[in-house]
């Protein structure tokens, strides 16, 4: 049942309001069949009379509240290109979707007093299994963009992808985090590029270089453009128009000749890329934008370290596939030979147990951390953090699970 169909809050004042909410709060009852209202993508339509304005961080109940933030204070262009999926944006639905073709089977009676949900990942061990993906253009949602994440990242020591197309330069935000940061490589059709980019991501100290496999071409976004259409603003305030100007934007191109460059595409790769650059750098590499179990043995046949399931948040090929649906066939292809890491979609702490459950080492987030950031900049990427994280403790505790390592398969189930 959804509350708001049989309770309206229309003609009440503020403080009634408030009131309600604190009966809400303290009620199992009414309390629990609101927060069933709220339980999935479809909060972003919760009901309206429950859903305040957000006037700091912590009054964000959920990512979704962020979002509700992010959308008031993004320019709309800007928050088109954060929202979009491609064609009908069914694959990005489906990422959401995907999570609730599997229920829980939790088990009782285990002593959940203390959570460990600490992961080791190439010898380094993280207190969680959250990850901040690669995301192109941050200072489009937030002025201080990639300065700002790196600090969230620092205070709460998650791991930090950089992306090419980062506007911050990759040095700076490897010495505010202060902890290496993984990059993420788009090739682009130029060698000589690539040599430069990898030089630049080396230099910094990164200790992994993640290569996007899912954009060999750009994809078709609509979403996207009909929110450019929408903004009102002069798009020459944010952008000069022209590939000079868009490199000059992308500050990992700072150095490097793009004079060769019509954009970021690669159409001509193919899996002895990866080899290639195994041969060129020291850092590992990490193959994202994998779904199938094929893939992920050509991953493992071509020397990759690392495997990232994802569909690009549903950005990239309209599969209409959710990404923890393609999991278990990585998984299961891999044999533990590599780390699989998954992300697309992933809003909830009970989502992340999921992939846990089927054998993912770590999982990441795009978009609810770019809300926190559009909202709130630094403060607001810490919120979405703190919010993950002790959904995901919750999720484990009523699971019954109280390290990742008693988690397996057999704690869902599929109707
Ligand atoms: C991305 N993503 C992405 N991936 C990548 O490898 N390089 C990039 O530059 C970007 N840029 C980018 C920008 C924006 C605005 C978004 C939303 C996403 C994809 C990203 O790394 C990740 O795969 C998805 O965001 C995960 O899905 P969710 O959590 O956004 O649903």
């Amino acid at each position: 049942m959804r509350l708001g169909a049989s309770f309206t809050m229309t003609n009440h004042s503020t403080t009634s309001r408030r009131e309600f909410l604190r009966f809400v709060a303290s009620s199992p009852l009414l309390g629990a069949a609101a927060l069933s209202a709220c339980d999935d993508d479809d909060d972003i339509r919760a009901d309206a009379a429950l859903v305040q304005p957000l006037l700091s961080p912590e009054d964000a109940i959920n990512v979704f509240d962020l979002e509700r933030a992010a959308r008031e204070t993004v320019p709309t262009s800007h928050f088109g290109y954060m929202a979009t999926g491609v064609d009908d944006d069914r694959t990005l639905r489906a990422n959401r979707e995907g999570f609730s073709r599997f229920y829980l089977r939790p088990r009782r009676l285990v002593d959940v007093s203390s959570i460990d949900m600490s992961i080791e990942l190439f010898g380094e061990r993280w207190e969680t299994p959250i990850l901040l993906c690669p995301a192109g253009s941050q200072r489009a949602f937030h002025p201080e963009g990639e300065a700002a994440v790196a600090r969230a990242a620092r205070t709460r020591d998650h791991l930090q992808i950089l992306s090419t197309v980062t506007t911050t330069p990759v040095e700076e935000v490897a010495e505010l985090r202060d902890r290496p940061i993984w990059y993420q490589l788009y090739p682009t059709a130029d060698w000589a590029v690539t040599r430069g980019l990898l030089s630049r991501a080396e230099g910094a100290g990164c200790p992994v270089v993640v290569l996007t496999v899912d954009l060999p071409v750009n994809s078709n976004r609509n979403t996207e453009r009909r929110y450019a259409a929408a903004d009102d603003r002069d798009c020459v305030t944010c952008h000069t128009p022209t590939v000079e100007g868009y490199f000059s934007r992308k500050r990992m191109f700072d150095s490097v000749d793009v004079s060769n460059l019509t954009g970021l595409f690669a159409p001509s790769l193919t899996w002895d890329f990866v080899r290639r650059l195994k041969d060129t750098t020291d850092m590992r590499v990490v193959v994202k934008g994998i779904v199938t179990g094929e893939d992920a043995e050509r991953c493992v046949e071509y020397g990759a370290d690392g495997i990232i399931v994802s569909n690009h948040g549903g950005r990239a090929e309209e599969s209409g596939h959710a990404t923890i649906l393609s999991l278990s066939e990585v998984v299961a292809a891999v044999q533990g030979r590599l780390p699989v890491i998954v992300d697309s979609g992933f809003r909830r702490g009970n989502d992340i147990l999921k992939a846990l459950a089927l054998g993912a080492t770590a999982v990441g987030i795009g978009r609810p951390y770019l809300w926190g950031l559009g909202a709130f900049g630094q403060p607001g990427v810490e919120r979405v953090l703190d919010i993950l994280r002790g959904e995901l403790e919750i999720a484990m505790q009523l699971a019954g699970t109280p390290t990742i390592r008693d988690m397996d398969p057999s704690l869902l189930g599929r109707d």
